[in-house]
This record gives structure tokens, C-alpha cells and sequence, in this order.
């Protein structure tokens, strides 16, 4: 019996999908007003509402977009730029008829977390390093002058005295990131 809802789950999963490639929860109403501000994270969605009775052109600080289904979607017939994942770069002045949007994509933090000062010879530490929120894909890393980690996890064992005023480097990296984003930390040992 189970199996007759095999196909009925596995199109209800295909149905579920592609809705969700045109749906986006942050939609901001162009209303004429310049002044609109609108935040949003980097790799999150948004899409923008074009105040219509206008020929449906989208300009990003005055540069036409077109509608290239992988970056930008624009549906001409409800007037909607959606950008699916946002990146550093897609900061600006969106406009469309008399229209305008100021679109700022924030960048996370990095969070640095466990012991590195004070350390004490002999131990062992391990120090995170996270971004909040976190970005999709992205790739976290440790460097240090003679050191790569393969993860976002740098683990000492066990702690020199050599380690003393060590600089060690986060750096997150993403397809999404004009620049990687760094955070340096410096390793004490007592
Ligand atoms: C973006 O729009 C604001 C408000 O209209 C304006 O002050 C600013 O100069 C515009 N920036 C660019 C780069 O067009
Ligand atoms: C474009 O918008 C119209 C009106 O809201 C909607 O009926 C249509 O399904 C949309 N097209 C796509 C490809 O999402
Ligand atoms: C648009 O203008 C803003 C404000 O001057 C600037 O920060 C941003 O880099 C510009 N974006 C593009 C894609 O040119």
C-alpha cells in the first residue's frame, strides 16, 4: 500500500521545488518614494515589485538588467526583479519606472570562538571560527605564516612555547564575496 504514494510524494517534491525557485519571502513594494532602504544578508533572496502602468525596465544604478534566469529574474507580466542569492556586489540604487529601491547586502560577522590566550604548555585547544549568519557553500579556513587548516577548526596539541605570540588568519570565502572576509587572531601562551 505505502508504495502507490511514491509517485505522489516524488511530485508533490518536483511541484514543491519549483515553486520555491520563484517564491521569495522578502518582497519590497516600489511606491515612488526614493528613500526606500532595504537590508538583507548576502546569499539570501529578495525580490523588488515594480510600480507598474510602466514598461517593466529594471536599472541597477542607472544600468539596465536583463533577465538572465540565474542571476536576476525578472517576470515582465507582475513587474518582478527577484535575485535568488544575493552577493556583496548587488549593493545599489534599484530602480524601475518612477520607482527606486536602495538596496545594502550586509556581510556577516566572524565569531571566533575557544581559548588562545593565556594558554597553558602542554594543553591542547581548539578555536572555531563561524560566521553569523552563515553563508551557504562558503569555505572557512585557518592560516597561519607555516600553517593551512583543512576545516574551520584550528587545533593545537599540544601548546608550545614557540606558539607565543603566533598570528594565526580566519578567512571565509565564497562565490557570493567580492573579497574574503578575514579575522587574525594572536595565540599567548604563559
Ligand atoms: C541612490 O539613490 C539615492 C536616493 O535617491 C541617491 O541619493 C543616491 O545618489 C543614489 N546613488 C546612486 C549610486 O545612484
Ligand atoms: C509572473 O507573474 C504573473 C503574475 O503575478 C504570474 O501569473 C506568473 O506565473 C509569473 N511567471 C513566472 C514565470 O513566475
Ligand atoms: C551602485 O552604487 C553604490 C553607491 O554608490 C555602490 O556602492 C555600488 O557598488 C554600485 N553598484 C554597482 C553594481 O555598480
Amino acid at each position: 500500500m505505502e508504495y502507490c504514494f511514491f509517485p505522489l510524494l516524488i511530485l508533490l517534491i518536483i511541484v514543491t521545488l519549483s515553486n520555491c525557485e520563484a517564491t521569495c519571502n522578502q518582497i519590497v513594494p516600489l511606491n515612488g518614494n526614493p528613500s526606500i532602504e532595504t537590508r538583507v544578508s548576502i546569499g539570501e533572496c529578495v525580490a523588488f515589485q515594480c510600480t507598474l502602468n510602466h514598461i517593466v525596465q529594471w536599472k541597477l544604478n542607472g544600468t539596465d538588467i536583463s533577465n538572465d534566469d540565474i542571476h536576476y529574474n525578472i517576470n515582465t507580466t507582475s513587474g518582478t526583479l527577484t535575485i535568488q542569492e544575493v552577493r556583496s556586489t548587488d549593493t545599489g540604487n534599484y530602480t524601475c519606472g518612477l520607482g527606486s529601491v536602495s538596496l545594502i547586502v550586509q556581510k556577516p560577522v566572524i565569531i571566533v570562538t575557544g581559548q588562545y590566550i593565556n594558554l597553558i604548555v602542554g594543553s591542547s585547544v581548539s578555536i572555531s571560527c563561524t560566521t553569523m549568519p552563515s553563508i551557504h557553500n562558503s569555505e572557512v579556513k585557518w592560516h597561519s605564516s607555516s600553517f593551512n587548516s583543512d576545516s574551520n577548526e584550528l587545533i593545537i596539541n599540544p601548546v608550545m612555547l614557540s606558539h607565543n605570540n603566533k598570528i594565526f588568519t580566519c578567512v571565509v570565502s565564497s562565490d557570493l564575496l567580492a573579497m574574503s572576509l578575514t579575522e587574525s587572531i594572536t595565540i599567548s601562551v604563559d
